[in-house]
C-alpha cells in the first residue's frame, strides 16, 4: 500500500521546499527582456481548511488586488487569492462537506466558480452570484463526484477575461477512495504537481492592459509570454521515478500542446473530470482554455539531467519552455503505474432521449459578434429545459473558420463523436469531460445526463471557454428540472 502523503504547504514552506535549483550556465534560457525566468517553481500553497462544529470544511479565501513580480525592474499590478497571482489549491473529498468562503477584497463586484464541481446551481458561482465589493459568498455543497482536477475562477458576466487575465485562478483537487488506493504519485508538491499554465502580453512597463480590441475578441486574446504557476520556464527538482502533473489550461485563448523536449512518451491517466480507465501512452496532449490533464512522466532514467516541458501554442504557433525539471538522484516513492485506474460507466448513446444541437457562429462585422443557435448570452434567458437523469446527446457545431471549444457547467458528459466517427474520438478523451475542443468547422457529439440538484429558477451555463468568446456572448443557460 502506498500512504498518502499530502504536505501542508504554506505559500512560505512551498517556497524553502522548491529553493536550491541550479541551471547550468551553458543552457539558454528564453530571452523575454527583463521577464525573470528559471526560477524555482512556485507551488501554490495548499489551503489547510478548518472544519466547524457540523463537521463542514470551511475554507477561507480573500480576493486582492496585489502585484507580481514577473519583471525584477517592474511590479505588474494584479489580483490574487491570497497570493500575489492565481490562489491556493484546495483538496476535496468526496462525500465532505465544504464551505468554500470567498472574501471580495477587490475595488469591483466579481464571481468564483467551481469550475467541473458537481453542485447546485446556486453554490455554482457563475454569473448570477456576484459577490459585492466587501462582501464573502460560500460555495457550500456536499462533495459528489470522482477523483479529478478541477479549478476555480471568476464568471462575472462580461468580465470572465478580465478577471481571469488578472490572476484569479486556482486548483481544486478531488480525491475519491479509489483514486488514493491506487498507488499513483499524489505527494502534493513532491511528486504531484499542480501546473495552471497561461500566455500574457506585457506592455512597455511590464503591465498586462488587457483591453482587447475587436479583433483580439473575435481571434480570442494571446501573449508572448507563457507562464506556469505565474512564472516564466521555471525549475522543478524532481525525484527520479514518476512524476504526476496536473496541466491546467488556464489561459483565456491559447490552444496549447504539452510535449516533452526529448519526445518521449508519457501517460496520460486523467482527463477533465475523471481519472482514465487505463493510462494511454502519448507523446503530446493538446489542451484548449479550461480543459485538465493529468500525465505521468518516467524519469526513472534520468538522474542528474534535465528534461523540459514544451509547450506550442497552437493558434500563433509559438514553442516554449513550461517547465524545466532537474532529475535528482533521489527515487520517488512510486516507480510503476496500475494498468487499470478508473472503472467507468458505459457511454451508450442508444440510451439518449433526446437531441439538442448547439451552432456556434459569429462575425466581425460591425465589431464581434458570437452566438449559441443565433444568440447572444441574455441573463434574463434561460435557453434550454433539461428534465432530471434524461440522457440527452448535445451536438456541437463549429461554423467558424477558427476553433471553439464547449463547456458545460456542474456535470461531466462523455464524447461520443467527432464529425460523426465514433472512432476519431482519442482514448485520451473516453473520461467523463467537461470541455472540448472543436476546431474550425468541425462539429462534436457528447452525451450527457443531468443526475441530481433541480431548480428551475438558477441556471446553469453553457459556453465556449475562449473567454473573449464567452464574454462577448458565445454563452447559454439552461435550468434542470
Ligand atoms: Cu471554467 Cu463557465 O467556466
Ligand atoms: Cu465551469
Ligand atoms: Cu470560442
Amino acid at each position: 500500500m502506498h500512504r498518502r502523503n499530502f504536505i501542508q504547504l504554506s505559500a512560505i514552506s512551498a517556497a524553502v521546499l522548491v529553493t536550491g535549483c541550479t541551471t547550468k550556465s551553458d543552457e539558454a534560457l528564453p530571452v523575454e527582456t527583463g521577464l525573470i525566468s528559471g526560477s524555482a517553481l512556485f507551488i501554490p500553497a495548499l489551503l489547510d481548511p478548518v472544519a466547524d462544529t457540523n463537521g463542514v470544511k470551511q475554507f477561507n479565501l480573500s480576493i486582492k488586488e496585489s502585484t507580481h513580480k514577473f519583471y525584477s525592474e517592474y511590479d505588474t499590478k494584479t489580483y490574487g487569492i491570497d497570493a500575489s497571482y492565481l490562489g491556493p489549491t484546495l483538496l476535496l473529498r468526496q462525500g465532505e462537506k465544504v464551505s468554500i468562503n470567498y472574501k471580495n477584497e477587490l475595488l469591483e463586484t466579481t464571481t468564483m466558480h467551481g469550475h467541473g464541481m458537481h453542485l447546485p446551481a446556486k453554490m455554482d458561482g457563475g454569473p448570477h452570484q456576484l459577490i459585492e465589493v466587501g462582501a464573502t459568498w460560500s460555495a457550500q455543497y456536499t462533495v459528489n463526484q470522482n477523483a479529478c482536477t478541477n479549478w476555480y475562477h471568476p464568471h462575472e458576466m462580461g468580465k470572465t477575461a478580465d478577471h481571469v487575465y488578472m490572476g484569479l485562478a486556482g486548483m481544486i483537487i478531488v480525491e475519491d477512495n479509489e483514486s488514493t488506493g491506487l498507488g499513483l504519485p499524489s505527494s502534493y508538491g513532491v511528486d504531484d504537481i499542480p501546473l495552471v499554465i497561461q500566455d500574457r502580453l506585457f506592455d512597455a512597463l511590464g503591465q498586462f492592459n488587457y483591453n482587447p480590441s475587436n479583433q483580439q475578441i473575435m481571434r480570442g486574446y494571446r501573449g508572448d509570454t507563457i507562464i506556469t504557476n505565474g512564472q516564466v520556464s521555471p525549475i522543478f527538482d524532481a525525484k527520479s521515478g514518476l512524476l504526476r502533473l496536473r496541466l491546467l489550461n488556464g489561459s483565456n485563448a491559447g490552444l496549447y500542446r504539452f510535449s516533452l523536449a526529448d519526445n518521449r512518451a508519457f501517460n496520460q491517466i486523467a482527463g477533465d473530470n475523471s481519472l482514465l480507465e487505463k493510462p494511454v501512452s502519448i507523446t503530446s496532449v493538446l489542451l484548449s482554455p479550461g480543459e485538465r490533464a493529468e500525465i505521468i512522466v518516467d524519469l526513472s532514467n534520468d538522474i542528474g539531467t534535465k528534461l523540459d516541458l514544451m509547450v506550442n501554442e497552437e493558434i500563433d504557433n509559438l514553442t516554449k519552455i513550461a517547465l524545466s525539471i532537474n532529475v535528482q538522484a533521489e527515487i520517488a516513492d512510486i516507480v510503476t503505474l496500475p494498468n487499470t485506474l478508473a472503472i467507468l460507466d458505459i457511454a451508450d448513446a442508444t440510451q439518449a432521449v433526446n437531441t439538442r444541437s448547439f451552432t456556434l457562429e459569429g462575425s466581425g462585422m460591425g465589431g464581434p459578434t458570437l452566438t449559441i443557435n443565433n444568440k447572444e448570452m441574455d441573463m434574463a434567458i434561460y435557453n434550454e429545459t433539461v428534465p432530471l437523469n434524461q440522457i440527452e446527446i448535445w451536438e456541437i457545431t463549429n461554423t467558424m473558420n477558427m476553433p471553439h471549444n464547449f463547456h458545460i457547467h456542474a456535470t461531466h458528459f462523455r464524447l461520443i463523436e467527432r464529425n460523426g466517427s465514433t472512432s476519431a474520438v482519442s482514448e485520451t478523451e473516453k473520461g467523463y469531460k467537461d470541455v472540448v475542443f472543436i476546431p474550425a468547422n468541425e462539429k462534436v457529439k457528447v452525451l450527457i445526463q443531468m443526475l441530481d440538484y433541480t431548480d428551475a429558477t438558477s441556471p446553469y451555463m453553457y459556453h465556449c471557454h475562449f473567454l473573449e468568446h464567452e464574454d462577448a456572448g458565445m454563452m447559454g443557460q439552461f435550468i434542470v428540472v
